[in-house]
């Protein structure tokens, strides 16, 4: 598949880390040095629907298509307000499609999963025009009284849209290592008369360290795998495109693959971890302000609660 477009949107509202240390134990000294977050857009006055309309509208005007050109829209959502239908139908609505739509929650590293399935939906004659959008709002997940999580995050959408214009994708890999205990949320359920025991509601419970260490050594092996796959040296990579959880361990990866920083884009600074939005939103930052030409050879790659990781080596020829 190639991609035609791209688009993403961040809400209105920004915390900058001074204003975070007035509502807690913490101050930008902190949260800058241990993660590179300087300030993050957070979900108030807008729901998660309006962003991910407009990461959807703006990739459609990217792609010059309209939206009823669609053939299928695969949505990458951790946490939203509707438990169901899924996000996707939603949005699909909301921008004028009509194709059918799925939700899939791989974590941070869903636009990556979604990618993989709508790959194989262009490749096996299911739809010659997929939309991926991830939509997140991983606020909502942790306990904003914990301070060792909730700095982490903010909410985002981004989307990408594909066609079946040539064979862009030179390689893919997925991986899933059941671990839930290092990275996981649980929410309160409905009682019915005949349960036992209750549900609670769990804020997120994160092993930070061990969160590290899982995604600097599954993202490095991921990365060269592809590479491999793909038949791509070092020197032929024009960008390294990958999750954006902590500029330490962006910083890590890049040390580990022995390669120059500035192959290594970033938004975390102004954006947070924006779970499983992170990827496409950098990529269209890098559309937007012009920093690819056609034929430029991409790597992607993310990890996240699972714990899933995800990586592909792709041409941009747009
Ligand atoms: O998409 C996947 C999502 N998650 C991740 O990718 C997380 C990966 N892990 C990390 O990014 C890092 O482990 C963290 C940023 C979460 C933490 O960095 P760290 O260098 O591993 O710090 P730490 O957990 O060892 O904590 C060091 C200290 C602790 O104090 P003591 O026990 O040493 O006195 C914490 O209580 O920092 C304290 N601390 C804070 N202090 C000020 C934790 N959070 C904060 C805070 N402000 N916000």
């Amino acid at each position: 598949m190639k991609i035609i477009g791209t688009g993403s949107a961040l809400p209105k509202f920004e915390a900058t880390n001074d204003m975070l240390s007035q509502i807690m134990d913490t101050d930008d000294e902190w949260i800058s040095s241990r993660t590179g977050i300087k300030r993050r857009h957070l979900l108030s006055e807008q729901d998660l629907t309006e962003i991910g309309v407009e990461a959807c509208m703006k990739a459609l005007d990217n792609a010059g298509i309209a939206a009823e050109e669609l053939d299928y829209i695969i949505c990458s959502n951790t946490v939203n307000e509707f438990i169901t239908p899924g996000l996707g139908c939603i949005l699909q609505g909301q921008i004028g499609a009509k194709c059918p739509c799925i939700d899939i929650n791989a974590a941070c590293s869903g636009f990556l999963y979604g990618m993989q399935i709508a790959n194989s939906f262009i490749a096996s004659g299911v739809a010659k025009k997929v939309m991926v959008v991830a939509a997140e709002e991983p606020s909502r997940i942790p306990s904003w009284q914990d301070r060792s999580t909730c700095v982490l995050f903010g909410d985002g959408a981004g989307a990408v849209i594909f066609s079946d214009e040539s064979n862009d994708v030179l390689s893919m890999r997925t991986t899933t290592t059941s671990a839930y205990e290092v990275l996981y949320s649980k929410r309160a359920m409905e009682q019915h008369p005949f349960q036992k025991e209750e549900t609670k509601d769990v804020p997120l419970v994160m092993n930070g360290r061990e969160v590290f260490k899982m995604a600097v050594s599954n993202s490095q092996e991921d990365i060269k795998a592809v590479m491999k796959d793909a038949n791509i040296s070092s020197d032929q990579v024009k960008y390294f495109v990958l999750h954006q959880a902590n500029i330490r361990i962006v910083d890590a990866i890049q040390h580990f693959l022995g390669e120059p920083k500035e192959k290594f884009p970033t938004t975390i600074d102004y954006t947070g971890n924006t779970s499983s939005a992170c990827i496409p939103i950098l990529l269209d930052r890098l559309n937007r302000e012009g920093k690819l030409s056609k034929g430029d050879v991409l790597v992607m790659s993310a990890f996240g609660a699972g714990f899933e990781t995800a990586a592909c080596v792709i041409k941009w020829n747009k």
